[in-house]
């Protein structure tokens, strides 16, 4: 069977490397071709984007993504969606999960990649269900990562649950390039006997297997892979889209996209990548193969997010002691996957830990949410007396944490009554609350900007 394509280079590929700084006026003019293609789908909105847009490119989301769906006549667009998170770092009352989830469809997603930071299912449910409702397609991806737990027979087994909670496919979503190539036949092997829904497979080329990777996974039945046009292609991004088209020609997998066409989009992105180099938004350390996220098990985003927090304190000479230190929290924390959120919230304990000379002296808001509970639950139970130390005789909880959240939205809807310009601006304040009611000003001043000067020409032109 020909193995499919998402494209990620209006996604993931900017992400992981120029700090999601594309922006929608540099995406419009490609994607007309980007539209005969052929891909299964190209990934371009979610994960960081919004948060992005918002803050650093005084950019609407939601118009970025209508006006890349009245490009995308015949391409399926697709977003990711941190669970219960959404897009952001806590968890959300149901009414705003549902209220997104409807929103994004109705602007112009076509795919909504769902996950959670634990892969506590529980934390999709009410994802699940609103993509179900708007007949959107519900993706399941669970965040891959390694530890005695994660056996064969616990993928297997959560596959066959997701395919019960009425998910459309499954996406193993490998954050840190953890996954190597003959693992990936094997896991395969062992979702396709627990489902049979479409699995495709997210990888980063950080630890330099990827592409190994995608060839075993595709061999052992993996029907879509994530790839990026090359010129924001490996590093810390996906393997190269053209490379992998490459491999499969002629062979039963053949993608059948036309390598001219995708060298012409090439083209376009290449100046952009050139111009990132220059002005130093791209960093050439992130193209290289980087073998410590294989060592230490640790994303490439985390690593970098570890040098600065240390640079701060005047600390770098502990980067090694950290390194050393996360492994030990992740343990104490259950052993969850490290992916936004969880990723920043180990990893800024493990340093706490390190700088304060003795382990949870100091305890971060964020980790004591983790030990009571509050973002669900982990593959193993929490570490007994690092919880006793962090939340005191707080009554952990062990319900769905949403099930203790009251509806949001109409409190929302309350606070930016005034700055509201359309339904989806509840949204973008309910996520980043400071952000977007920064945006919702700056937008009104150039709106106000512009009517003086249309009022300006019009003067002009019928002097008294
Ligand atoms: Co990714």
């Amino acid at each position: 069977m020909a193995v499919k394509i998402t494209e990620t280079i209006l996604r993931d590929a900017h992400q992981s490397l120029i700090a999601t700084r594309m922006t929608t006026e540099q995406m419009l003019p490609i994607i007309e071709k980007m539209d005969k293609v052929g891909y299964h789908s190209v990934e371009c909105w979610g994960g960081a984007t919004f948060d992005a847009s918002l803050r650093f490119l005084k950019e609407d989301p939601w118009e970025r993504l209508r006006k890349l769906r009245a490009g995308f006549k015949n391409t399926k667009l697709q977003m990711l969606f941190r669970g219960q998170n959404i897009l952001g770092y806590n968890h959300y009352s149901d009414d705003v999960v549902e209220y997104f989830v409807q929103k994004s469809i109705a602007n112009g997603i076509d795919i909504i990649r769902i996950f959670d930071c634990f892969n506590d299912l529980r934390n999709l449910q009410t994802a699940v269900k609103a993509a179900n409702k708007e007949k959107g397609h519900a993706q399941i991806a669970l965040a891959y990562t390694l530890g005695d737990a994660y056996t064969l027979d616990y993928w297997k087994e959560t596959a066959r649950r997701i395919e019960e909670m009425g998910a459309d496919s499954l996406c193993i979503k490998d954050m840190a390039g953890l996954l190597v190539p003959y693992e990936a036949d094997k896991l395969v092997k062992a979702l396709k006997e627990g489902t049979k829904l479409p699995i495709q497979l997210h990888t980063h080329y950080t630890s330099g297997v990827a592409a190994m990777t995608y060839m075993k996974a595709v061999e052992a039945g993996c029907d879509i892979i994530d790839t990026a046009m090359s010129p924001f292609s490996m590093g810390t991004s996906q393997p190269a889209t053209e490379v992998m088209v490459e491999t499969f020609k002629g062979t039963e997998y053949d993608t059948g996209l036309d390598q001219n066409l995708l060298a012409e989009i090439a083209n376009y992105f290449r100046p952009m990548q050139e111009e990132a180099l220059k002005s130093g938004l791209l960093n050439p350390k992130v193209m290289g193969v980087d073998i410590k996220t294989l060592l230490y098990q640790v994303p490439g985003g985390m690593l970098s997010n570890l040098v600065s927090q240390l640079k701060e304190a005047k600390a770098e000479d502990k980067f090694y002691d950290v390194l050393k230190e996360i492994p030990e929290v992740r343990k104490d924390f259950g052993e969850p996957p490290l992916v936004t959120p969880s990723s920043q919230i180990v990893g800024t304990q493990a340093v706490l830990n390190v700088l304060q000379g003795e382990r949870y002296k100091m305890v971060t808001k964020e980790s004591k949410k983790v030990l009571s509970g509050e973002f669900g639950q982990t593959i193993k139970p929490f570490n007994p007396e690092v919880q006793k130390k962090a939340i005191g005789d707080v009554e952990p909880i062990t319900c769905r944490p949403a099930d203790k959240i009251a509806p949001q939205l109409a409190k929302f809807e309350e606070e930016i009554k005034e700055w509201k310009q359309q339904d989806e601006d509840v949204l973008s304040y309910a996520l980043f609350p400071q952000v977007a009611m920064e945006f919702f000003k700056h937008r009104q001043a150039q709106q106000t900007k512009v009517d003086v000067n249309a009022a300006d020409t019009k003067n002009q032109a019928y002097p008294v």
